[in-house]
């Protein structure tokens, strides 16, 4: 087991230089968390990690069909990209974007290395993750959301990417829980959530309460 102290240590010191967000959330006030950086990214692939946060558990209870098309925004080194990937299988395709360089190039070795075919990535911006618009059956945020430095102008434009009917999905460990062992800024609440989605035209369909240390948050638009 990684122990809390190796994730505390984790989640402060590994922090994107050149992305420290400093902002605060113009709804609810909540302070933005800085980028974690692609110098941390084997933390997102530590062995662990499947026993700690039941990854392939959150696939199964979203119901991952072949064919869809799945955004992972935020994807990091590409850890759930690949399990997407497999899933959505030849006849789908999976987008995968993140903001900095490095964890793009991480993931597009891990494409290279696992031979998968049908992913797509992107370098995003800020505000862009470089979606085509009505293009996803599905969006995926796994502990990305609470790092967007500029959540508004992310969240119309990942809106956009949906199609109609389309789901968002985020997962964000739980603010609600002390005992999950993050810092407090990379939690969040399910009310925080939803005050700051539902004003960009999402509506909250579920929360799903089965991983050991994260909500799943399921969004309509
Ligand atoms: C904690 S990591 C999670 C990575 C991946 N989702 C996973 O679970 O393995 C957060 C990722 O979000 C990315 N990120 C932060 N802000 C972003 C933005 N505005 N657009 C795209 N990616 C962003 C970071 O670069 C980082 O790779």
């Amino acid at each position: 087991m990684t122990t809390q102290a190796q994730i505390l240590a984790l989640a402060l010191c590994l922090v994107s230089p050149a992305l420290r967000a400093q902002g605060t959330h113009p709804i609810t006030g909540r302070r933005i968390a800085p980028v974690m950086s692609a110098d941390g990214a084997d933390w997102l692939e530590r062995s662990e990690r499947e026993s700690e946060e039941r990854p392939k558990l959150a696939l199964q209870l979203l119901g991952i069909q072949p064919g869809m098309l799945v955004a992972d925004v935020g994807a990091g080194s590409g850890y759930y990209t690949a399990m997407l990937a497999r899933q959505v299988g030849p006849s789908g395709k999976v987008f995968a974007s993140d903001i900095q360089p490095g964890m793009i190039e991480r993931l597009n070795a891990r494409l290279r290395r696992e031979k998968i075919r049908n992913v797509e990535t992107f370098l995003a911006t800020e505000t862009d993750a470089r979606l085509p618009p009505s293009s996803c059956d599905l969006i995926l945020l796994v502990d990305v959301y609470h790092e967007f430095s500029q959540p508004q102008a992310m969240l119309r434009n990942l809106r956009a990417a949906l199609k109609p009917g389309g789901r968002l999905v985020l997962l964000e460990f739980r603010e609600e829980d002390p005992k999950v062992p993050i810092r407090p800024e990379h939690k969040m609440s399910v009310d925080e959530v939803r005050a700051e989605l539902e004003p960009e035209g999402f509506r909250l369909e579920r929360v799903l309460p089965d991983l050991p240390w994260q909500h799943i948050l399921i969004f309509r638009k």
